[in-house]
């Protein structure tokens, strides 16, 4: 995969750019897509830029991104869809138009690394990742009038990898193929930016386990989520706070990782998140955080273990200060209440503030949208 060789032939007709204002997270899509086939007798194929066009069904659905069971459907539709379902992985980054008029991204190298891990997770085929970047770089240069001119919003960059296999064993593909589809997004919830969110916590459910592979973003991972996310709802919650083992550890709330910053039970003042033991997926923004605070140097950073029994002895001692999601999609997302055994837990989240993570937002955001130099980002153009 050389991104020198890339054949660019983009669409000659343009779609009506739709309003930053009015954006419903990953509904829009840009005219154009990368494109690269992979085979295990050719290798890969010449990356080509071209107009977005469907697969044998739309390269957006979500059969291809998160695995999700395609209920409803005949025997032979199933079979026929199943050789797509079995190999999907995914990443999730943005372009960004700054204050100054240009166009970065925001630690790209990061995603790269994980995309070809989760590759490697899938059996799905490595990749040069600096070939792969600069590639999507390029398909955003081209699709720059996509990207928003708004400072609460960006354009987010689905990379995707799927096997594409045309048979039904379980194997390592002879094929696959790597597309980029781009899409204008505002804030990933309907609520809005910053608005605090409602979590249920229930250990019949988990989002991962060791020796699984929910430290890779394979699109099973988030298909296999939905099914409580929906009972969440039900009862309520917003999102779901993943809980793990017997002693109900803390790992992710929804689709992001978690952050808990509160005085310890040393009496330390400290901004905990769980460590990278295999069921913790590692996230940029949770990386670019972690980073931050430790650049900071104000209190405790730790990569550790957190159970339900900790933060509940916590919030009865008034030690917890904020609870905070954090992801490529929302960047910061403050928690309000947990639902646990039938019980809501307050978390004073808003009523500090929230100091910490309206901190990190602005930090981060003032990186992405060029207000603060920082070298975490990469210029497109
Ligand atoms: C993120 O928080 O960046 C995500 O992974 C969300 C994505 C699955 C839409």
């Amino acid at each position: 995969m050389k991104a020198a060789d890339l054949i660019i032939n983009p669409s000659t007709t343009f779609k009506e750019k739709p309003d930053p204002k009015g954006l419903v997270f990953g509904t829009v899509f840009s005219d154009n897509m990368l494109f690269i086939e992979w085979s295990v007798d050719s290798g890969w194929e010449k990356p080509q830029i071209k107009p977005l066009e469907n697969l044998s069904v739309h390269p957006a659905i979500s059969a291809f991104h998160y695995a999700v069971e395609p209920r409803g459907l005949t025997e032979a539709k199933l079979l026929h869809m199943l050789w797509l379902n079995e190999y999907t992985l995914f990443e999730g980054m943005k372009a960004y138009r700054g204050v100054d008029g240009k166009i970065r991204l925001f630690r790209p190298s990061l995603n790269m690394d994980r995309m070809l891990r989760s590759a490697i997770r899938a059996t799905l085929p490595g990749f040069d990742k600096e070939e792969l970047l600069e590639c999507i770089r390029k398909l955003v240069e081209v699709e720059k009038e996509w990207v928003p001119y708004s400072t609460s919003a960006s354009l987010y960059i689905r990379p995707t990898l799927i096997g594409t296999e045309p048979s039904l064993g379980v194997k390592k593909p002879s094929r696959a193929l790597l597309y980029v589809i781009l899409s204008p997004v505002g804030p990933y919830f309907a609520t809005g930016t910053f608005n605090p969110i409602s979590l249920w916590a229930d250990p019949k459910y988990v989002r991962a386990w060791k020796g699984g592979t929910g430290d890779c973003k394979l699109g099973g991972n988030y298909g296999s989520s939905i099914y409580a996310q929906r009972e969440a709802m039900e009862l309520g919650c917003q999102q779901v706070l993943w809980l793990y083992g017997e002693d109900h550890q803390i790992t992710e709330v929804g689709t992001m990782n978690l952050f808990l910053h509160w005085r310890n039970e040393d009496g330390e003042e400290e901004l905990a998140t769980p460590p990278l033991d295999g069921i913790i997926l590692p996230g940029v923004t949770r990386q670019s955080i972690l980073d931050l605070a430790h650049k900071w140097g104000e209190f405790k950073v730790s990569e550790r273990y957190i159970t339900m029994s900790d933060l509940i002895a916590a919030l009865k001692d008034r030690r917890v200060k904020e609870m905070f999601g954090a992801g490529t999609a929302c960047v910061v997302c403050p928690i309000s209440t947990i639902l646990y055994m039938g019980e809501h837990l307050h978390i004073p989240t808003m009523e500090n503030g929230p100091q910490i993570a309206s901190r990190f937002l602005k930090q981060l955001t003032d990186i992405q949208y060029g207000r603060e130099d920082s070298e975490w980002t990469v210029m497109v153009s």
